[in-house]
């Protein structure tokens, strides 16, 4: 098992510039495991041959070229390794996963339906008449055939997905079922901004996130993400999201270690793709299928685990990996439908319908997107109330409360000084602190209106 720490150290699965992984891939008898090949599997290679991409002997070194190879070979020489979960959507990994979809265990999907069969009049009204349907992900699109069939006058439905072939079936299954509805599809990596300026008009745009995707991203990115579909949907428009909520270790554990071992070959073909597509040497019988839960985190890991001490080839550069060592390959962050509420609402939308599952393992929740705030209120709310309440609620120009700001954050210091030039004593006041922020901005020419017989501010 792994130590329970491990968790908290890992770091996000976001790609890093290559420039920041050089010294370090380069950097000789560094800590890290990133090696050249040892004498006598092949020609040594000079640092600068590294970087010129390799000789006619040695091997070149692809992950100057391939940004997955760059991004891999950085995940794997961080102290608690891991992979690019993207990675394990593959054509095959895309298959195994409709699998996992249908086990016993993995409740996920049956719940989700569940609630899309009982709740689905109430969830179309939701959407409202005449809306143009985003769904980030899509995958065959099944989930949405429901829903889209009960929509009152969809305008177009717009799957994205990051496999071609994916989309490809997505495309054919909602064409049978639903002929005269637009198709837009969208062949993109959601995670990444991409452009949704170009699709078709709609009274509104209603995202359709199921699943339990956004489980799979840290809070803080998971927010990001959010965000972006607040962007993709613009005004008036809905978000319908797929949330697992949290519940016994036990039933986590089994949901994300099935008994036919079908998550297992899922997690294992992410090994078997690096072999076929970016020519590594991972004996896959020699790594196992590991499914953790991390209480304090409120998730479930799935790591590979090495069954043996072993070296693994990838991009040029050698990885050891000790008895019992992990790759960590995904987490799925289990939520309270409050947290969802917060966490959304932090990305611009209000929450405003939740539907669950009979035994409430899951959620499906609606929000509308929030009015955007006006841009420039982010004036320090706390010097602005001193600023109002020590010169009588009188209201100035933002160039002045900035002023009036940094006359009091120096006060606070210590450093602000009164008298002309600054020569006069340390000020302590607030008023006197107040004046001072006033005058300066005067000076600057800000909006500030004039000095008032026995006015507050002095
Ligand atoms: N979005 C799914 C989830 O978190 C993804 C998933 C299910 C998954 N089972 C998995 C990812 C096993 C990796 C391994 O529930």
């Amino acid at each position: 098992m792994q130590p329970a720490g491990v968790a908290r150290r890992l770091l996000r699965h976001a790609a890093q510039p290559l420039a920041a992984q050089l010294p370090k891939l380069l950097s000789a008898g560094g800590a890290l495991a990133v090696q050249r090949p040892a004498a006598g599997e092949g020609h040594p290679v000079s640092d600068e041959e590294l970087v010129r991409g390799g000789t006619a002997s040695a091997p070149a070194v692809e992950f100057l070229e391939h940004p997955d190879l760059a991004e891999i070979v950085g995940d794997l020489s961080r102290p608690q390794k891991r992979l690019p979960t993207r990675l394990l959507y593959d054509e095959r990994g895309s298959h195994l996963f409709e699998r996992i979809c249908e086990t016993r265990d993995y409740y996920v999907t049956r719940a989700e339906l569940e609630i899309l069969s009982r709740d689905l009049d109430d969830i179309a009204g939701f959407a409202g008449a005449g809306a143009g349907v985003i769904e980030p992900g899509a995958g065959c699109g099944c989930k949405t055939r429901e829903l889209l069939s009960a929509l009152e006058d969809p305008r177009w439905y717009a799957p994205l997905d990051i496999d071609p072939s994916v989309l490809w079936r997505c495309r054919e299954a909602i064409r049978q079922a639903l002929p005269h509805l637009p198709l837009v599809p969208v062949c993109a990596d959601f995670t990444q901004p991409w452009c949704h300026a170009g699709l078709p008009v709609a009274e509104r745009r209603l995202l359709f996130f199921p699943g339990s995707t956004v489980g799979n991203f840290e809070p803080v990115q998971a927010q990001r993400l959010l965000g972006r579909f607040r962007d993709a949907a613009g005004p008036g428009g809905r978000l319908i999201l797929g949330v697992d909520l949290r519940k016994n270790a036990a039933t986590l554990r089994r949901a994300y270690d099935d008994g036919e071992g079908i998550t297992a070959s899922f997690n294992l073909n992410l090994l078997a793709r690096l072999n076929r597509e970016h020519g590594a040497d991972f004996d896959t019988a020699a790594f196992e299928h590991l499914a953790v839960y991390d209480k304090a985190l409120h998730r479930i890991e799935m790591h590979l685990r090495s069954r043996r001490d072993q070296w693994v080839r990838i991009g040029g550069c050698r990885f050891h990996f000790a008895a019992g060592e992990t790759i960590h390959t995904e987490s799925s962050h289990k939520y309270l439908p409050g947290g969802m509420v917060a966490l959304a609402a932090a990305a611009g939308w209000q929450a405003q319908k939740l539907w669950m599952d009979p035994q409430r393992r899951f959620a499906l929740m609606g929000f509308e997107a929030a009015p955007r705030k006006q841009p420039n209120t982010e004036v320090k709310e706390d010097n602005m109330a001193a600023t109002k309440k020590s010169s009588g609620g009188r209201r100035y120009g933002k160039g002045a409360a900035r002023t009036v700001a940094s006359a009091m954050r120096r006060r606070k210091r210590g450093t602000l000084k009164s008298g002309p030039g600054g020569k006069g004593g340390t000020v302590r006041s607030r008023k006197q602190a107040i004046a001072i922020g006033l005058s300066e901005a005067r000076r600057k020419g800000a909006k500030v209106p004039p000095k008032k017989a026995g006015g507050g501010s002095k």
